[in-house]
């Protein structure tokens, strides 16, 4: 392909060439980087790229400065494209379509950040986002990025505690929310959840605007008593004025997300402006083959990773038009339902986890429902979130007769790590593989020594310094932090937590943590974080909590419990308490249901669970006793339980 040809502006078209402008990349950041930024609208132009001057912490575009809110929206109002879709609100729990243009969606957002700032918002202040998947959502997000303030969405399904947590971390200067979600069978209420969190986090005086939905209590006169200052969203948007963008530097924090770590308290991973821009335009084109006019569905949730950048940003930097599905692959009304979104909004790529490709196939193992309808707009299906089985990609590439293209990243990194650039050429794909290291990602595979295994060796992943731009700046209140959790393990690496191998033609294979974080439906949780829970049961003396191989959504966590000396409680009962205090405490996201009472737990002669072992009995690995190891009989009564195929 010539570089005329290709939209992402570079030469390539065999492996060969990917490799060479890879190896560019890596080699002169500087180059590369500042190339890719020509395509974002600056205020002030970068002249440098790379700042590595406080390593190992680095900055991107240290002298430009931009708002993202503006390369978003503005830019392609400005560029004469106001009428184009730049969102289609699709909801399939009430049946309802909403098609905002740029000027429609650019003009929102301008009176919400309005809004916002009537209620003391600023630069650099933070808003925490508690929403489902409606428009205000988007809205919010890019109204907080006009103000160059900083937002941090957390997701509709974690619990009060979860919300406060991050409360407390982000201490934000307003909250934004609605009156509640939609769940199949149920309505989940968000009012009374964001009070519980703003009283658990000792806020109560934190300004909550609130979006009234039909169907739902929006009692906010109750909470606005005492200390409280709840307002109603269309009512502060009707009295508030449109503000424009805020110049920030590139550097200047854009977004928090909070993401599960190995401990109970989640990390808020920290994103700029000018490298997440420069990034995600980049892989649009690049990664993804949507530009100007494309549509693109991501069955996400803003709350995640993925949504962030694949739902709201990257497909508004690249002026292209993003569909915001409210609604589940299958039951909402049936599998059919990716089929019936690219057919009536002429979806060119979908995005989607394993997950949800597995549920429809459960349902519909012919897809005949999918089928039924107009698959022809359709050119590429992604997938990421969690590990792609061959057969889910076999079955659906077949059924879609589109290329499956796996792509691994995490919170962390904000966009692939590893993909097959579809905008660029059509390299091979190799199922199992998320194949190829996406420019700026010098993905190393390490030992325990930290020494590169040669190929075919499994090993922890680590990308080599510096990050490419988009990626963590550090973790919000803590570089401290940031450093231990993923700069000590190897000097000079970054360590993603995954492990995996490379084989002869340079693809990376991932094949799961090797910490103590699970992938639960492509939601990512900590495990330690649910020890915490069953740990406060007045039963309870110790516990520990796995990550089991779960047919439909990859993982599910299951708890070993010991109780304390002389308690005999009713094992069911127990069991559904526990159940109950993980649903309360984290949220319904966590899917937590199986509880196992055991007599105890093996732990090494300093009294460390000996949680990875426990791990590979139940991974169906050989049982190697660990030489630590304080008391084997322990391990021994314990592995009946663990195999997998256990009543857990
Ligand atoms: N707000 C409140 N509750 C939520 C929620 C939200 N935003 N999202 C999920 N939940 C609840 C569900 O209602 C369910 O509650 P229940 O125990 O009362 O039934 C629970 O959390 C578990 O939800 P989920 O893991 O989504 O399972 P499910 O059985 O409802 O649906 C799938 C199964 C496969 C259809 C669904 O998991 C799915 O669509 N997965 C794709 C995941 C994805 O896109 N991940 C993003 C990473 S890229
Ligand atoms: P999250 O931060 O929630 O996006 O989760 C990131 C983690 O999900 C990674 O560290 C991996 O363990 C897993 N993951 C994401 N995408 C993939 C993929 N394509 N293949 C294998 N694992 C993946």
């Amino acid at each position: 392909m010539a570089a005329a040809g290709n939209d992402a502006g570079h030469d390539v078209s065999t492996p060969a060439d990917y490799r060479r402008l890879h190896a560019e990349s890596i080699a002169d950041p500087d180059r590369f980087w500042l190339a890719a930024a020509g395509a974002v609208d600056w205020a002030t132009e970068p002249t440098v790229a790379l700042d590595s001057s406080s390593a190992p912490f680095h900055h991107w575009f240290p002298d430009g400065s931009l708002n993202t809110s503006h390369n978003a929206l503005d830019r392609h109002v400005d560029a004469g494209r106001g009428d184009q879709a730049a969102l289609i609100y699709d909801s399939a729990m009430l049946g309802v379509r909403r098609t905002y243009t740029y000027t429609e969606l650019r003009d929102e957002v301008a009176v919400f950040a309005g809004a916002l700032a009537e209620l003391g918002v600023g630069k650099g202040d933070r808003v925490l986002i508690y929403l489902p998947m409606i428009p205000e959502a988007v809205i919010a997000m890019l109204a907080t990025a006009r103000l160059g303030a900083i937002h941090s969405v957390v997701f509709g399904g974690f619990a009060p505690a979860e919300l406060a947590a991050r409360i407390r971390d982000a201490r934000p200067s307003a909250v934004v929310t609605a009156s509640g979600g939609l769940e199949p069978g149920r309505h989940v209420e968000y009012l009374p959840a964001v009070h519980e969190a703003l009283m658990l986090a000792d806020s109560p005086g934190i300004p909550v605007v609130s979006k009234a939905r039909e169907g739902f209590q929006h009692d906010i006169a109750g909470y606005a008593g005492g200390e409280g200052h709840w307002v109603d969203w269309d009512e502060a948007v009707s009295r508030a004025r449109a503000v424009p963008p805020v110049d920030m530097a590139a550097t200047d924090p854009l977004y928090i997300l909070y993401t599960s770590g190995t401990t109970g308290s989640p990390k808020g991973v920290v994103r700029d402006n000018g490298g997440h821009a420069v990034a995600l335009t980049w892989t649009m084109q690049a990664v993804f083959g949507i530009g100007p006019g494309d549509v693109m569905l991501t069955a996400s949730d803003v709350g995640w990773v993925v949504g962030h950048s694949y739902i709201v940003y990257g497909p508004l930097l690249a002026g292209a038009t993003t569909v915001l599905y409210e609604g589940k692959p299958v039951g909402t009304p049936d599998a059919g339902a990716f089929g019936r979104l690219i057919e009536q909004h002429r979806v060119k790529a979908l995005f989607t986890a394993p997950t949800a490709l597995r549920a429809v196939r459960r349902v519909d193992p012919e897809a005949e429902l999918i089928r039924s309808h107009d698959l022809s707009s359709l050119t590429t299906l992604f997938s990421a979130g969690e590990r792609l089985d061959t057969g889910t990609s076999a079955w659906i590439g077949e059924v879609l007769g589109v290329p499956v293209v796996d792509n691994w990243w995490q919170t962390e990194t904000g966009w692939p790590i590893c993909a097959n650039p579809r905008g660029l050429a059509e390299l091979p794909l190799k199922p199992g593989s998320p194949s190829l290291p996406s420019p700026g990602y010098d993905v190393v595979i390490l030992d325990h020594e930290g020494n590169p295994v040669p190929t075919g060796t499994e090993g922890s992943i680590a990308l080599r310094l510096p990050l490419p731009p988009g990626t963590l700046t550090t973790l919000w209140g803590s570089d401290d932090r940031f450093r231990d959790s993923y700069l000590s393990a190897f000097e000079g690496y970054y360590t993603s937590g995954d492990s995996g191998y490379v084989d002869d033609d340079g693809y990376i294979f991932v094949m799961g943590r090797t910490d103590d974080v699970i992938n639960v439906a492509g939601h990512r949780l900590s495990t330690g974080a649910i020890e915490q829970v069953l740990a406060q049961h007045p039963a309870v003396a110790e516990c520990a909590v796995l990550g089991l191989q779960d047919p439909l959504k990859g993982q599910r966590a299951s708890g070993y419990v010991v109780l304390k000396a002389g308690l005999t409680p009713d094992h069911d009962t127990l069991k559904a308490e526990l159940v109950q205090l993980v649903r309360s405490s984290i949220g319904p996201v966590a899917d937590f249901r199986s509880v196992v009472v055991v007599e105890a737990l093996p732990k090494t002669r300093s009294g460390k669970i000996l949680r990875k072992t426990m791990r590979q009995i139940a991974a169906g690995e050989k049982l190697v006793v660990p030489s630590t190891i304080e008391d084997a009989s322990v391990l021994e009564a314990l592995e009946p339980l663990l195999r997998p195929g256990a009543a857990q």
